[in-house]
């Protein structure tokens, strides 16, 4: 067990404290509710603080440190990139973009990528694809894309309009017209959402911000059969559920369905700062040249970080670790959380799982924290472990049985303060 002994968290807390005065004279916008802590390094499963403390990390930057932290293969070759050449303008051919392409198509479903910066910035060129496609190439009105109650799309002002959730938009009207939301898994709704303008369905393989749902295969297939009944492209938003996390190296493996086009970022990159993407072949004539650019889209440096991470997951077969990992997670918690009343459901994928919870699981998220074990929340009740894919059956045991303790603790303590 290689967790920091709990006694020398009092730093850490005495630390928090000093934080929260910090944070009113920072010279950024508070736009995060941060935690008190200053994470300064990172090896495989686990972060280090400025005080020395060592942290379980069961959470990977949100799905991003896939590989773990500082991952040496990718390290080498990102450190060789640096020596050589760092960007080059889209104006040019980039011979490392065209292999990471080349590298994703050969292993999904799709002919076609793009490239950019994020998981908001890969769905906004995914929602432009499916428009123009409708309108230039199909000659069509269409423009309107269906999504999906309690989804997460990013943070962008077409990607936040096509999120399901009402508190990412507040103060932020006009919206972009074109979206429309429908309840997950309510056929008979989303039959009467398809309209003369409906252009798309968007959706995630697991709604992941939203509370851990996976989407259920015969729901999938109707929405395939509707796409495909009234001409409209499925585009599924991959960027959590992408690069091998779920137990394949894409989500919709799963369910043998193939979207028109899907994105991904998050864990293409090992944690430098990329999107994609990707679509089925036809799709090529709605993004001819001009339409759609963005300047960092690619470049020589990210792509020696995509192609390192990518090459790693397929040879290390990361998604098959994945599955089994997960289903050994999955399976622990659920039999050393049998007889806990307040936990409601163990559910998920591979390594992104949920535990369910009765009540608000924030302060148990505070109090990991203080024993060393990072992990994050989905939603206020849901708390949700993403641990990188190398992870250890001992690492897992360990995990199951500091959140053990925690739900223990918490339950204890509300029952003390429920009683006084
Ligand atoms: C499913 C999904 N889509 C899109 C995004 C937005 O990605 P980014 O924060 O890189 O813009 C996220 C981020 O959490 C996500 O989980």
């Amino acid at each position: 067990m290689t967790v920091t002994n709990p006694s020398q968290h009092s730093v850490a807390e005495s630390q928090a404290d000093q934080q929260s005065t910090v944070a009113s004279e920072s010279s950024l916008f508070p736009t995060y509710a941060r935690y008190p802590l200053n994470l300064v390094k990172g090896k495989g499963s686990y972060l280090w603080d400025d005080q020395g403390n060592q942290y379980l990390d069961f959470m990977s930057g949100l799905a991003v440190t896939n590989l773990g932290h500082a991952p040496d293969g990718v390290i080498a070759k990102v450190k060789e990139q640096l020596d050589e050449l760092w960007h080059v303008s889209n104006l040019f051919h980039i011979p490392a973009q065209e292999k990471a392409a080349a590298l994703l198509t050969a292993n999904t479903c799709a002919d076609a990528v793009f490239f950019c910066n994020s998981g908001a910035e890969a769905n906004e060129a995914a929602i432009k694809l499916a428009r123009r496609y409708q309108q230039k190439v199909l000659g069509k009105g269409r423009f309107e894309i269906i999504t999906f109650k309690q989804s997460f799309h990013g943070r962008t002002l077409a990607t936040l309009t096509a999120t399901g959730q009402d508190k990412v938009k507040e103060g932020f009207l006009p919206l972009p017209e074109g979206f429309v939301h429908v309840p997950l898994h309510d056929i008979p709704a989303l039959k009467e959402a398809i309209g003369p303008h409906t252009a798309a369905i968007m959706l995630e393989m697991i709604q992941a911000e939203g509370g851990i749902h996976v989407v259920e295969p015969a729901f999938l297939a109707e929405v395939k059969a509707l796409c495909e009944e009234h001409g409209l492209l499925l585009i599924m938003d991959e960027v959590q559920t992408g690069m091998g996390r779920t137990g394949k190296l894409f989500g919709h493996e799963h369910y043998g369905i193939e979207p028109d086009i899907f994105t991904v970022a998050k864990g293409i990159a090992s944690g430098f700062p990329v999107g994609a993407m990707l679509g089925k072949g036809y799709l090529r004539e709605a993004f001819t040249a001009g339409s759609h650019a963005t300047t960092f889209g690619g470049t020589p440096l990210a792509m020696s970080a995509v192609l390192a991470t990518v090459e790693t997951i397929l040879e290390d077969n990361l998604p098959a670790r994945a599955a089994e990992m997960g289903d050994y997670l999955m399976e622990s918690l659920r039999t050393h959380l049998a007889e806990q009343p307040f936990v409601t459901e163990i559910r998920g994928k591979g390594l992104i799982v949920g535990i369910a919870c009765k009540e608000a699981v924030g302060e148990i998220v505070l109090a990991g924290q203080k024993k060393g074990f990072l992990f994050v929340t989905a939603g206020p009740d849901v708390i949700r472990f993403l641990p990188n894919l190398y992870v250890t059956k001992e690492e897992i045991d360990t995990a199951v049985s500091l959140i053990v303790t925690l739900i223990e603790e918490h339950v204890a303590a509300k029952a003390t303060i429920g009683g006084e």
